[in-house]
């Protein structure tokens, strides 16, 4: 095992960076366990210059789970269809450019992703995560009382409004489809610890409230989530890589740059969130 790594938060609440190790030397059994724990610790984590190829990420991402097949996003080549390809000079949306959590449109959502950068700006592109633990946490009594039991609507028809004519989705002709029910707050399958589970890239309804009352809360939620308090941000370099849990964590891919942005992301299966209950 590779001993010499250091493992410094960037933040009190989320974030950390990862120095001294070689993730092209592959990763065993005990590296591994260290990498999952300072991922449960700190949500998302960060190494700098690295030097991993395509296959070496995939594997990498294979330590924490099946790596999906499900992403809209173009591929990264046809020879590896877990790789999505993230490629902008600013001409296009950038994608994820809304606080969102990926693709809880689906019923299970990826537990989380590896994203590396091969090509960035000189400046701009960085990317910004936020903790639904904190956020979660920061919440008042009455209000987590109020909606620790609620179910919510998530589906792709904000994303699909986003990305309308852009040349970054896989086949264009994705549909929208029928929404799926998550809870608006979950139990984290590994730390156990309790997230807010509502996003501004996919939750578009509360079960069983009028649309004025739903939309009412879900931009209160929507506004608390982006609370400086509760983020990391990221500047990356060629070779940073970036490992986020996809079930207590929000992001936002910020569009403000003018030159190449070239990334690789593989997400990881995940798991039907599990409910709040008293
Ligand atoms: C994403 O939303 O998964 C993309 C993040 C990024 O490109 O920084």
């Amino acid at each position: 095992m590779q001993n010499d790594y250091e493992i410094k938060p960037l933040t009190p609440i989320i974030g950390a960076e990862i120095a001294g190790m070689d993730l092209s030397k592959g990763v065993d059994d005990d590296l591994f366990g260290v990498i999952h724990d300072a991922l449960m610790q700190h949500q998302v984590i960060f190494f700098r210059d690295q030097n991993l190829d395509v296959d070496q990420q995939e594997a990498l991402a294979r330590r924490f789970g099946t790596p999906a097949h499900s992403s809209k996003l173009k591929y990264y080549d046809d020879a590896h269809p877990c790789v999505s390809l993230l490629e902008n000079d600013g001409s296009k949306v950038a994608v994820g450019a809304t606080w969102h959590t990926d693709n809880t449109d689906f019923e299970a959502p990826p537990m989380g992703s590896l994203l590396y950068c091969e090509v960035a700006p000189s400046v701009g592109g960085d990317t910004m995560w936020s903790s639904m633990y904190a956020a979660y946490e920061a919440l008042s009594e009455k209000t987590r009382d109020y909606v620790d039991g609620l179910m919510a609507v998530h589906d792709n028809s904000i994303v699909k409004r986003l990305y309308a004519g852009q040349d970054v989705l896989r086949n264009e002709g994705v549909q929208v489809q029928d929404g799926v029910l998550h809870p608006v707050v979950h139990v984290h399958p590994v730390t156990g610890r309790k997230a807010l589970f509502v996003n501004a890239g996919y939750t578009s309804a509360i079960v069983g409230m009028s649309d004025i009352e739903s939309q009412g809360l879900l931009r209160m939620l929507f506004e608390h989530v982006a609370r400086p308090e509760f983020q990391v941000r990221f500047r990356w370099r060629a070779g940073s890589l970036g490992i986020w849990d996809n079930r207590c964590t929000q992001h936002y891919a910020l569009d403000d740059y003018s030159e190449l942005r070239r990334m690789r992301r593989v997400q990881i299966d995940g798991t039907k969130p599990i409910p709040f209950t008293h």
